[in-house]
Parts: C-alpha cells; structure tokens; sequence
C-alpha cells in the first residue's frame, strides 16, 4: 500500500532501521526507565525531563507540549524540514536508497518550487549585500553607519540595498531565472509596459531568515523618509508570510546551540532587533510590526518558556497588543513587559539612554497582568470616587479572566491596594461578576461558538481506544465498531484490519496512516492520559458498556418514531414487540453497569 507518497514496506523498513531509541538519543540525551526512555523535550524548554520514547511502539511523546510522533515526524521537527526531507535524512543514515515518490504529484512539485523560491531569494540577498559595497550603494551604506551599524553587524544580518529598479532582475536572469520565478518569490514584478522590475528599489534590505537558515523573503526599509511606505514587505508566497516570522530565529537558534539563555525579548521591527544585538541583547527577536500569532508562541516555545515585550512606547498598552501578549500566555509562555518612556523604540531609548538603562528597564519588567492592571490604571483618577469605582469594574473584568484562584487574590490584593478598598469587598463584587457572567453565557447565544466539552460518550470512545492502541492487558476489542466520532470510526477501522492481517500495529504506524497534525482526535488517543484514571480495568468495562447502552437507546429512539409514523396495525404490534424486547435488554445493560 501507498502512504504520504512511499510504499508502505519501504517506510517499515526505513523505521525498522532507524531505531528511535538511537536516532533521538543523537539529539537528546535519553535515560532509561523501564520500558521507556526519558530526556528533557527538544520542543519546548524544561528542566525536568517529560520527554517520553517508547521503543516497543516505535514513538514519542511530550508530556509538558503534548508533542508526540513517530522517527519521521520528530526529523521532520526537529531539523525543521517537510516530510519529503525527512525521509531523506532517515534514508541517508540507514545507507537505504529512496524509492521514487508516487503519491502526489503535487506535494512534489510544491516541494521543488518552494526550494527554487528560497534558492532565489538567497541569490537576491547575496547580491543586495554586495551593492552596499559599490560605488552606487555608497548612500545605503553610509545611511546604516549613521544608524550606527558597523560591518560587523551588517553581515551578522546579512543586509542589503536595492539601488535601482532593474539591477536585480538583470542579475538574477543572468543567473539563469526566469521572471516568474522572480514574481512568485517576491522579488519582481510586472510594471506598466510589461517589463519586470524591483519591487523593492531605493531601499535597505533585511532578508527574513526562518529557524532553517532558509533566506524566505525581504523586509525594505526606504532610506529617505518620503512619499512611499516606509517600509514594504515581502506580499505573501509560497515560503513566506508575515504572521508567522518570527526576524532573527536562526540567530536565536545559534545562540541557543552556544549558551543557555532564559529569556527571550520580542520587539517590534528589525532596527530595534539589530540595536539590541549591538548592545549586546543578542537574545532579541521581532515580529516585523505585526500582531503576535499562536505561530509566533509555538516558535518561540521552542526556545524559551519566558518571553519579555519590549514594544514601542506607544503601543504596549494598547488593547490590541494586550490580546497579542495573551495569545502568548496560551501557549504557556510567561510573559514580562517593559514600558519605554516617552513614545520611544527600544533602538532610540538605548541611543538615548544607553544599555545600562535599558538594562534597568529589563530587571523591572512587570508580568503581564501587573502590566495590565498598571496600563487600566493609569487610565483613571484614582483620586476621583466616580473614576476609582469605574476603574475597579474594569479591572475586576481582567481579574475574572484569570485562571486560578491563587492568581486572582494576588491581583484583588493588588487591586485593593491601588484603591484603597477592602479585599473581601472586592472579592464579592468579583464573584458577583463571575455570577452574572455566567448566566448570560448560558443563555441561548454565544453557546455554540464554545468549544463543545467532551461528552460521556465521547470520553467512553477515547479511553476504549487508548487502552486498545496502548495495548493494555484488560482492553479487548469490541465485536463491532460502534464508534460514533469519525476520528474514531477510522482509527478503530485501521487498528480492525491490522489485526485481520496478523499485524501487531505499533503506534508508530499510526502517524503515516493519519495526518495527526491535523486529527486532534487521533492525536488525543496517542497522548492519552491513563494516570486521571483510578481503576482503569473497571473503567473499561464500563465504558464498553455505555457505548454498547447507546447503540440500543438510538435503536429504541428510531423504533419508537417508526411506531409513530406506521398507520399499518400489524406492523404497529410488530414494532411494539421489537420495542419491549429492546426495552428488558436496555434494562438488563443498565443494572450491569
Ligand atoms: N512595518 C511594516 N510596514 C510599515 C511599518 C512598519 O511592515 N509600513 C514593520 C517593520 O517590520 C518594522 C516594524 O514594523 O521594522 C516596526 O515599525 P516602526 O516602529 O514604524 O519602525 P522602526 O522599527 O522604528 O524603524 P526605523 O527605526 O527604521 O524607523
Ligand atoms: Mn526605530
């Protein structure tokens, strides 16, 4: 059979011959535990190991980011390359031959087109680099020397010029691309009378660097103030999108692989990221002027578990940017924020105030939600009775946001004080906040955009098979797959035919046969968590049960309307037969359980 585009037995041979056990162990350093190895994850940042190999099932699994795979998956990961290189890389180590790929065409070609459209973009940068030491790139030059930038630096970040509007093009075709490879890696574009031309004339060039090393596109910065932008971007591409870069992560990824940092400070554009560097804050990442992504959290998770923003200083107390920092919290982030005076950039306040100060302002950044509640108060006077009472409501909207109880009577305290009004009278108001909440939240609207909870019947479905792909001594199958979820269905469908052939499925196998990036309900099954559950042998049996209830209730359900829907007398006494059949067998299920 053909899966992800390889026969089937070529990629159990290629797992066959590349243990996971040793090819992760090459990355992580793995101790032994009974059956399964442990080390600390490559995927998030931790210093106690939940990194989880099982070389029985042929995979991991992270107990602290819940990122889980086979041997392909974690290269596919952890040297950040696509499926296709992956296997490559495996092939390689094993001394195996790659077999022509003979699933999609189309993930192929995408493969080769994106490599062409980062193999430009590369070429580009090279030569905008070059023109900064010409004749005609003597302006840009001395435009980043005024910036303050030395030689040193401008390679560290491989900048550029682009000085007229068809330099590039030319020298790229004499390179032997075509223009619409040059269109579709952002680099040109039709003008007027046809003929192509850079987009990004008369301007600095910051080539955009992704965690790989890969060069994936430009952000251009006009070196005189004026009547365009002030800065463009790369428009979106094949390898390129503006939410998702994280400017200066293969630095970041460098600097990690030399020495340990804890934190990693997040600013807006490539100027601030470059002076900080400079000033010797080289563990300074930026998200080119964009709201923060749940893309941005995941990539820096990779690197750190502490994030400190260090917005400009008119932006960090804006609502917009606090949603932006929350979304980092979502990812389990903790997040500092350091307030820059007088509307400057983290680049102007260090040429202004120098590191030392800034230094300071890093040493006093505040956790977020100190920063909020300080941000909300500053919007009130406090000394006025009718703004401290509209500024405690506002703040009470924060607090009852927050997740724990710990942490809310930490910020009523802090609250509390700030307003000079009795804690137990906040937290009452606070609960009564929580009440009416509530109540509207249940009322009719708004229900069906919540995530819907996992009901009994899903959570019955999920643990069967869990024990079955986990291979625990109590799950036995069941003699028909009565799962209703369709994530489930299939999963129980794949484990069904396995099983006819003779195969012992590994869990392993279970990442080629599904896509579990995209299938959280499979994925969920892989990481189940056996330890919430206290007899889980019991536990089974009744969750066998309940499934099998349900099957019989939607049977007495669709009787009863066919007894409704029947004006014929025979067939009525018929089904009402069938029905009180059905009825002592659901009563016999329900005693049992
Ligand atoms: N940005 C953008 N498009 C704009 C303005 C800004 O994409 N029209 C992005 C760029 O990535 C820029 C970042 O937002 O680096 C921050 O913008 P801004 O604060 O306006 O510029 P500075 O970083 O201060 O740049 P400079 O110091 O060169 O003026
Ligand atoms: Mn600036």
């Amino acid at each position: 059979m053909i899966n992800k585009g390889y026969d089937d037995s070529f990629i159990e041979r290629l797992k066959f011959n590349n243990d996971i056990i040793s090819t992760i162990g090459k990355y992580v350093t793995l101790n032994q535990k009974g059956k399964t190895h442990w080390g600390n994850c490559p995927f998030h940042s931790e210093k106690t190991p939940s990194f989880a190999v099982n070389g029985m099932e042929q995979f991991y699994h992270c107990f602290g980011c819940g990122e889980s795979g086979d041997v392909i998956r974690f290269i596919e990961k952890i040297e950040n390359v696509d499926f296709m290189t992956a296997i490559k890389i495996l092939a390689d180590a094993a001394g195996m031959e790659v077999p022509s790929f003979v699933g999609d065409d189309n993930v192929k070609e995408k493969k080769e087109k994106k490599d062409l459209l980062v193999k430009a973009n590369k070429d580009a940068a090279i030569y905008y680099n070059k023109m900064l030491y010409t004749e005609k790139g003597k302006d840009a030059l001395n435009y980043l020397t005024g910036r303050g930038l030395n030689k040193e630096a401008i390679n560290k970040f491989g900048l550029g010029a682009s000085i007229d509007w068809l330099d590039m093009v030319n020298y790229m075709k004499r390179l032997g691309y075509n223009e619409q490879t040059l269109q579709e890696a952002g680099l040109a574009d039709k003008g007027e009378k046809g003929g192509f031309y850079d987009i990004m004339a008369e301007r600095i060039m910051f080539p955009i660097i992704n965690s790989f090393g890969e060069v994936i596109g430009f952000s251009a910065r006009a070196i005189k103030d004026g009547k365009f932008a002030k800065y463009r971007n790369t428009a979106q591409t094949l390898v390129f999108d503006k939410s998702k870069v994280v400017y200066g992560i293969d630095l970041l990824k460098k600097l990690k692989r030399a020495e340990n940092f804890d934190e990693v400070i997040i600013v807006e554009g490539q100027m601030d990221t470059i002076a900080m560097h400079n000033a010797g804050f080289s563990n300074t990442v930026a998200c080119m002027g964009t709201a923060l992504t749940k893309y941005h959290a995941k990539e820096l998770k990779r690197f750190t578990d502490k994030i400190i923003v260090s917005f400009d200083g008119d932006t960090a107390g804006q609502k917009a940017t606090f949603r932006s920092l929350e979304i980092l919290e979502e990812e389990n982030l903790k997040v500092y924020v350091i307030s820059l005076p007088e509307k400057l950039d983290p680049d102007e306040f260090i040429k202004n105030y120098g590191k030392e100060a800034y230094q300071k302002l890093l040493d006093e950044a505040l956790p977020l939600n100190d920063y909020k509640l300080k941000a909300i108060a500053s919007e009130f006077d406090l000394d006025d009775n009718i703004e401290r009472i509209k500024f405690i409501d506002k703040a009470l909207e924060e607090i009852r946001l927050l997740k724990s109880i710990n942490e809310r009577e930490i910020y009523l305290k802090q609250l509390s004080e700030k307003t000079r009004v009795d804690v137990n009278t906040l937290q009452r108001d606070l609960e009564y906040k929580i009440f009416t909440s509530s109540q509207t939240q249940n009322s009719g609207q708004g229900v069906e955009e919540q995530p819907k909870a996992k009901d009994a019947s899903f959570r019955s479905e999920e643990f069967i098979l869990a024990s079955i792909l986990h291979k625990k001594p109590y799950a036995e199958l069941l003699d028909k797959n009565i799962f209703k979820n369709s994530s489930h269905n299939k999963l129980y469908e794949f484990i069904l035919k396995s099983q006819n052939l003779g195969k012992e499925i590994k869990i392993g196998d279970v990442f080629i046969a599904f896509d579990t990036q995209k299938d959280e309900g499979i994925k969920d099954i892989i990481n189940y968590n056996f330890d919430a559950i206290n007899n889980t042998e019991k536990y089974f049996r009744e969750c066998v049960k309940n499934l099998q209830l349900e099957v019989l209730l939607k049977k007495q359900q669709d009787i009863i309307a066919q007894i409704q829907n029947t004006d014929v007398k025979e067939q009525k006494i018929l089904l009402m037969q069938k029905l009180s059949e059905l009825t002592k067998q659901i009563n016999i299920q329900k005693k049992t359980n």
